[in-house]
């Protein structure tokens, strides 16, 4: 009876210190379960030092239970105790302690839009060669857009333009602003203010009255040249705009210069680049020519110099225009222009 009772107490015992384990949850708790049921005066320790007492059969049966209870919570104890800790660890890392080896949140900031980008860097090309940047005004006098570079009222030349009026009148009943359809107008005011040696960059915002299509725009950018000093030649316009190609288009790029026609340059020329996506073979983006138009330019036309209020047989010049947009379309295989202008953050966020 004796054995029975210390077997189904020592069984008890068990029961209830496997169950106490499965609930403790922190190793101070865990040392405390380990006092309670296996220390020196633990419940299990203090039934299997009072075998003795028992009758010879029943400390038998009472000592194998006991012991093997013993090894049992024993085992089940260290298991525990791996648990415990190891969950403690996991807590800590997702709550507790800070990773300071894990990248930041990466923050959203916004970026230089594309043309931005096109504007600084041929700026940056062309101070690197000397030039100077300026600036001017986007709404402009008749004078300084037509007049002044040889473009009379009436002139056919005007139809080259398609010019937007401010509605604004003066006393002869004439419209004397227009969004500038052009940057030429500022190689006017810059000779204005200056004598030469003059060399300067304008990049601006020009208008036209255009409908819209995938390479024309009612407003875009451009960039002007002037140079302006005793003594520039045709050779000065072509080594320069040359040196301006291979940097913004690659080294390999070559030139090629055509006879155009601008009322304030004399001569004037258009300038294209052998086709950079197939190497002047031919293809889309230069329409099987194998050549890209990049620029207008010319010498400045020597009505217009005098105008400037420079002698013509004392000084020379060249002057040049080109569009940003159509070099960046160019240079990222862009295939329509209003792209640029629609705000479109996942066009925009590829540059
Ligand atoms: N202003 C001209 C245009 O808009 C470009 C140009 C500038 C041509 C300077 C020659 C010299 O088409």
């Amino acid at each position: 009876m004796a054995s029975k009772n210390s077997v189904a107490i020592i069984n008890e015992i068990q029961r209830k210190a496997l169950a106490d384990l499965a609930s403790v949850s922190s190793i101070y708790e865990l040392q405390q379960w380990k006092v309670f049921y296996l220390g020196r005066n633990g419940k299990l320790t203090s039934i299997l030092r009072n075998l003795r007492t028992l009758a010879p059969e029943d400390r038998r049966n009472s000592g194998i239970a006991g012991n093997q209870a013993k090894l049992l919570l024993e085992e089940e104890f260290n298991s525990r105790v791996m648990e415990v800790e190891k969950s403690s660890i996991s807590s800590k890392t997702s709550e507790d302690s800070i990773d300071v080896t894990m990248p930041g949140r990466p923050f959203p900031s916004g970026g230089l839009h594309v043309i931005t980008q096109t504007l600084r860097e041929v700026c940056g090309i062309f101070t690197s060669m000397g030039f100077s940047v300026a600036e001017g005004p986007e709404i402009e006098w008749d004078h300084y857009n037509f007049e002044a570079l040889n473009i009379p009222k009436d002139h056919p030349a005007r139809d080259m333009w398609n010019t937007l009026w401010v509605d604004f009148t003066d006393e002869e009943g004439n419209h004397p602003m227009l969004l500038r359809t052009h940057t030429s107008p500022m190689q006017a005011r810059i000779m204005e203010n200056n004598t030469p040696p003059v060399r300067v960059v304008i990049p601006g915002k020009c208008y036209r009255f255009e409908a819209t299509d995938a390479t024309h725009e009612w407003h875009f950018y451009q960039i002007e040249g002037l140079a302006i000093d005793k003594g520039i030649t045709f050779a000065d316009l072509k080594g320069t705009l040359y040196e301006f190609a291979r940097r913004f288009f690659g080294e390999e790029r070559r030139v090629r210069f055509r006879c155009d026609y601008f009322p304030f340059v004399e001569p004037g020329v258009d300038m294209s680049i052998d086709c950079f996506r197939c190497d002047g073979q031919g293809c889309k983006v230069c329409r099987n020519t194998g050549w890209i138009e990049i620029l207008g330019a010319g010498m400045v036309h020597p009505k217009v110099l005098a105008g400037f209020g420079c002698d013509p047989k004392e000084y020379t010049g060249f002057a040049f225009g080109m569009g940003p947009e159509r070099i960046t379309m160019l240079r990222h295989g862009i295939e329509d222009i209003r792209h640029f202008y629609t705000n479109d953050l996942r066009f925009l966020e590829q540059f």
